[in-house]
């Protein structure tokens, strides 16, 4: 008899216990083969909001909406076995009260089966942040540079270079702490900010255009793949260049079909008897 061992996830307090230990591997996944892919190599699979602009095609990611997330992290869900999968929640699900970040974020956990959802903010998300993790809802926090602020802050800017910039990047991250966040994104910090706070918090920091000295980092698939040219921020490092590899591709099978070379015999079903 045969007896199928499913492989154990990686679960939050794995990941909160991996504070100042071995760095916490991150990258976002939005479709099910790019999971399958990433799923053994991820401590956490991330369906980010920038799925908006890298899958959608948007300039920000403020038109992402609940459904979105929720249909593409059922799909990350379902293809991995092993990585912590956490959702970010969309721009107006979850600022406008306690309760609403509860209602959403439970109906993204409940139609996705993920952990956890990430939410941007600092001390004004604290309450937030702590009425869900008593309610049972896994809290990644996101701050410094936040994607959904960017007409508020006028722009995508590195956060910190300033005094009293950095005092606030610092005091939110020990709010998120003290409420019960499981981890923290610190995005487009600058570095000496970025590695202090790193050693003032007791929970993993997940840099991305932060420190090396945070407790791990994420990247963007796209970018890591070469395959978002809009725009490439310097935080960025691409490993791998797909975008003349599916050019290419394209350009042979459309070769190929209007030579009648595609489909071949091997590719058909039933051929005609001579
Ligand atoms: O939306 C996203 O992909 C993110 C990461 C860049 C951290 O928030």
């Amino acid at each position: 008899m045969s007896v199928e061992v499913k492989t154990k996830r990686v679960t939050t307090r794995d990941i909160r216990a991996r504070k100042g230990g071995e760095p916490v591997v991150v990258l976002t996944a939005y479709t099910a083969p790019i999971a399958r892919l990433l799923d053994p190599h991820c401590d956490i699979l991330l369906v980010g909001d920038s799925l908006g602009m890298v899958v959608y095609g948007m300039d920000t990611t403020l038109g992402v909406t609940l459904d979105m997330m929720i249909n593409h992290g059922r799909a990350v869900v379902r293809s991995s076995s092993r990585a912590c999968v956490v959702v970010d929640m969309p721009f107006g699900s979850y600022q406008e009260s306690p309760e609403q970040a509860f209602r959403n974020s439970a109906r993204v956990m409940a139609e996705t089966g993920c952990a956890a959802v990430k939410l941007e903010g600092g001390r004004e998300m604290a309450e937030t942040i702590r009425f869900l993790t008593e309610r049972c809802v896994p809290v990644m926090a996101h701050i410094g540079l936040k994607p959904q602020a960017v007409h508020a802050a006028g722009g995508f800017r590195a956060q910190g270079r300033i005094d009293a910039e950095a005092e606030a990047i610092r005091a939110d991250a020990r709010a998120i702490a003290d409420a019960g966040a499981f981890s923290v994104v610190v995005e487009g910090t600058v570095e000496p900010v970025a590695r202090a706070l790193s050693a003032e918090i007791a929970i993993p920091t997940i840099g991305i255009g932060a420190s090396a000295a945070c407790d791990g980092q994420v990247l963007v698939i796209d970018d890591v793949l070469g395959l978002f040219d809009d725009f490439t921020p310097k935080f960025v490092k691409r490993y791998a260049d797909l975008r003349p590899i599916i050019t290419e591709a394209a350009e042979r099978y459309a070769a190929e079909v209007k030579a009648r070379s595609f489909p071949g015999p091997e590719h058909c079903f039933g051929q005609a008897k001579k």
